[in-house]
């Protein structure tokens, strides 16, 4: 692991929590974390698009490595946030990963 001095690390789930291919949103405080689980390796993104506020949790995950809104149909790059396709053109903010012993960890800015 490189330790960021940057970015407070938080510990959000185990690897076991989210099956291969499978989405799902974990809240700390007042934010809803969306842990991606593209073919073993783990992204994590806002849980709300910048359109109109859709649950990306519940929308579908791309092999490409794109998750599509349920509400209108925009997608974003699970590792990058950016919007890739209208109505959407703000990215949703994305965030690095750390897994250790099981351990899913979200870094977040200082
Ligand atoms: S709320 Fe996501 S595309 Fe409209």
């Amino acid at each position: 692991m490189t330790l960021d001095a940057t970015r407070r690390f938080i510990k959000l789930c185990s690897v076991s929590d989210v099956p291969i291919n499978t989405t799902k949103v974990f809240e700390v405080g007042n934010r809803r974390f969306l842990i991606c689980n593209l073919n073993e390796t783990f992204y994590a993104i806002d849980d709300r698009c910048t359109h109109d506020d859709g649950p990306l949790g519940e929308g579908e995950l791309l092999a490409d490595g794109e998750i599509e809104c349920p509400r209108h149909g925009a997608r974003f790059d699970i590792k990058t946030g950016k919007a890739l396709c209208l109505p959407a053109v703000g990215e949703v903010n994305a965030y690095s990963v750390d897994v250790r012993d099981d351990t899913v960890y979200v870094g977040l800015p200082l």
